[in-house]
């Protein structure tokens, strides 16, 4: 099986100190070996000092931001850039998170334009689709999870995509304590995942696809019995290292 990938997205928490006794208390409770493969997404300010924590503790988890520009400099008032990030050492990026798309009107298009400007400057992307409650109610959920994959995916090569991870988020499931079903979430990983090999041949077929909305210690053991569950994009949960540590555990392959 594909190494797991539990990617903690912090969202707009936790100051720079916040940041650092977190990193030191998660380094303790953290399952240790290479079995999951652990990253956490602080906000922009804070990436710096984590990743120099991270290197300075030679502690086994990726950094990752949150959200990125495709420009790589200029006068763009409050944008980050490909290279900044990746000068600061993260390796991955969320790219088209729903909170973006519905809070901050981000589209297709942009998140495909900022999936090229990651590739370009060396960072693996973190793809987010979802379908709204209202589109799931309305039978739209394949159609629209695989617009927005295939669009914001658009024109990456077959190389290129193996430095792509999508997360399949659900709106209605994020931040609401509902998650989505094994049942749900497998009918749309296995969507995708025809799709990526339609697309993308034997490439498409080692793309990762993560879990995203309300994963808990309580739902993730459910949820990792799945073997079409590549991992988890975690939210709420991933703010406390208790919690994040047990999620991370659960991913784990038992051993044979
Ligand atoms: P949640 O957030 O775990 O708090 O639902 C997930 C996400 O938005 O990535």
């Amino acid at each position: 099986m594909q190494q797991r990938l539990i990617a903690g997205n912090w969202k707009m928490h936790k100051t720079v100190q916040e940041a650092l006794a977190f990193i030191q208390e998660f380094a303790k409770l953290a399952p240790q070996g290479n079995q999951v493969e652990i990253a956490v997404a602080p906000p922009f300010l804070a990436l710096h000092a984590v990743g120099q924590s991270l290197g300075d503790g030679d502690y086994p988890f990726k950094l990752a931001a949150q959200d990125l520009f495709w420009e790589e400099e200029g006068a763009f008032t409050g944008e980050i850039s490909a290279p900044m990030l990746k000068h600061l050492g993260c390796h991955y990026v969320i790219i088209g998170h729903s909170e973006r798309r519905r809070l901050f009107g981000e589209t297709d298009e942009e998140a495909n334009k900022k999936v090229h400007a990651a590739i370009r400057h060396g960072l693996s992307p973190i793809l987010c689709v979802g379908e709204s409650l209202q589109e799931r109610q309305a039978g739209r959920t394949s159609a629209i999870v695989r617009e927005q994959a295939l669009r914001g995916l658009q024109g990456v090569s077959s190389e290129a995509i193996q430095k792509v991870t999508l997360a399949y988020e659900p709106v209605w499931a994020i931040g609401t304590g509902h998650a989505a079903s094994v049942v749900q979430a497998e009918e749309v990983h296995t969507l995708l995942r025809t799709t990526f090999q339609e697309q993308w041949g034997q490439a498409g077929q080692e793309i990762r696809i993560l879990y995203g909305g309300s994963v808990t210690p309580e739902n993730a053991g459910e949820l990792f019995r799945s073997a079409h569950i590549n991992g988890a994009l975690v939210g709420k949960a991933c703010l406390n290292p208790q919690a994040f540590a047990k999620i991370i555990h659960l991913a784990s392959p038992i051993p044979q």
